[in-house]
Parts: structure tokens; sequence; C-alpha cells
């Protein structure tokens, strides 16, 4: 898969691609990600890429042709253009399984008071990561792509997700991992049995009685 974001700040995702799992997708090929800062499309003098809003108010806006020239510069026919604001459609598990199958993703974050709205009139989704506001899509570009690239082929392996939260609509089941004894809190004991059906049975029913406490909506939708 291929990833471009178009943002004004590409410092912001320096630690994002360096560290962990997502350094290691890059490194083996699973994901290609590129930073395209949109000052570098200005034709002003300064580099401006916003400018104050037509009928006043508050804030300054994006300019259309800064970031219209951005995304052009990477678009391809194949390319899903998804534009980061708290307007859109919220984000979920179920719309990070549709994101890992496109080929290519251009990411636009906006700043400051937002972007003009023509943008919108280049773009094929509009997506929001919750109803609050932040001061850029930076983050949300980083949300989104961190969700949907741990799906990608070879960047964990399937069984390591197949039971995440929200996969099967259920929250996961709780995990526990040596001593066995902590501050008198003791591991459940099926899960020291060896015995594989009776782990299973426990972990199924625990995953639903997790839902049922943390997030009865889940199990209501499901
Ligand atoms: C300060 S916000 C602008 C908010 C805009 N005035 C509004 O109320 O809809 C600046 C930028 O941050 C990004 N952003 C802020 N909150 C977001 C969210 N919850 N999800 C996705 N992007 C968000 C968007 O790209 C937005 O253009």
């Amino acid at each position: 898969m291929k990833i471009d974001i178009l943002t004004l700040f590409p410092g912001m995702f320096k630690g994002f691609i360096e560290e962990s799992i997502i350094k290691r997708a890059i490194a083996i090929k699973a994901v290609d990600i590129n930073l395209i800062n949109f000052r570098d499309f200005s034709k002003l003098n300064n580099h401006q890429v916003d400018d104050t809003p037509y009928g006043g108010g508050r804030g300054m806006v994006l300019r259309c042709e800064p970031v219209i020239d951005a995304l052009e510069s990477v678009k391809k026919k194949d390319s899903k253009v998804i534009l980061l604001s708290p307007q859109g459609k919220l984000f979920d598990e179920n719309l990070a399984l549709k994101l890992k199958n496109e080929k290519h993703l251009i990411f636009i974050c906006g700043h400051y008071e937002g972007f003009d709205e023509r943008i919108r009139s280049f773009i094929d989704e509009e997506i929001s990561i919750g109803d609050y506001v932040l001061t850029g899509g930076e983050l949300p570009a980083m949300v989104i792509s961190d969700a949907v690239i741990r799906l990608l082929p070879n960047v964990i392996k399937e069984e390591s997700y197949a039971n995440d939260s929200f996969m099967n609509g259920l929250l996961d089941y709780p995990t526990y991992t040596k001593p066995p004894v902590f501050r008198g809190l003791e591991v459940p004991p099926v899960l020291l049995s060896g015995h594989h059906e009776n782990i299973k049975l426990w972990r199924e029913k625990a995953a639903l009685d997790n839902t049922q406490k943390k997030r009865k909506d889940l199990l209501e939708k499901k």
C-alpha cells in the first residue's frame, strides 16, 4: 500500500514512521509512506498557504491552490483521497478493514481554522477520528494509518489481531503473564491448566462478559 500525507507539518510524523511496527512495515515494504508539504506548492512569494476568511470572522483558512496542486502531484486513478475533518464519518475498525484493501491512500491534513470549502469537491471521503476538535489533521492521519497498516499482510500475524477488540463485534478477552500471583491477584487457574479447549471456552465467555461490562452498546449492535 502507498500512503501520501499532505501536511504543513511533516516533522510531526518522524516518531510515527521511525519507531516500532510502522517502521518495520516500511522496512518490509508492506507500506510506503510519503510526506508532502503543501507549502512547497504555494505560488505566493512568501509561500503562504492560508488566508483570512471571506465575510470576516475568526482564524486562517487553508487556500485551495496549494492543497489541490499538492494533491494532483500524487493522485492516480486508483487513489482514495481522504480529508481529515471533525465533520467526517466516524472512523472505526470496520472502516479500517475497508481501507486496508485500497492500493493508495491520500490524506489531507487541515490546520488552523480549517480549509476552503471547495477543497471538498476534490476528495472521495471525509473522516473524523472522534467528536472533538484537534489543532490539525496530522494525529488523525497517524491514527488511521496505524489502524490500517497493522492489518496489512505480513505486518503482524493475522491470529494476533483476529480476536482484538471490535474484530468480531466484541471486546478482547483479558490476558495475563507471569507471575501467577501478583500482590495477591491471581491468574484464572484455567489459563495455567494447559487444557486448550477449556481455555478457548473461558476466553469466549470472558470476551462476552468484558463487552457486557464495558460496552453494552456493542452487544446490542451484534
Ligand atoms: C481546528 S480544526 C478545524 C475545525 C473546523 N473549524 C470545524 O469546526 O469543523 C483544524 C483541522 O484539524 C483536523 N481535525 C480536527 N479535529 C479532527 C477530528 N476529530 N478528526 C479528523 N480531523 C480533525 C482537520 O483536518 C481540521 O481541518
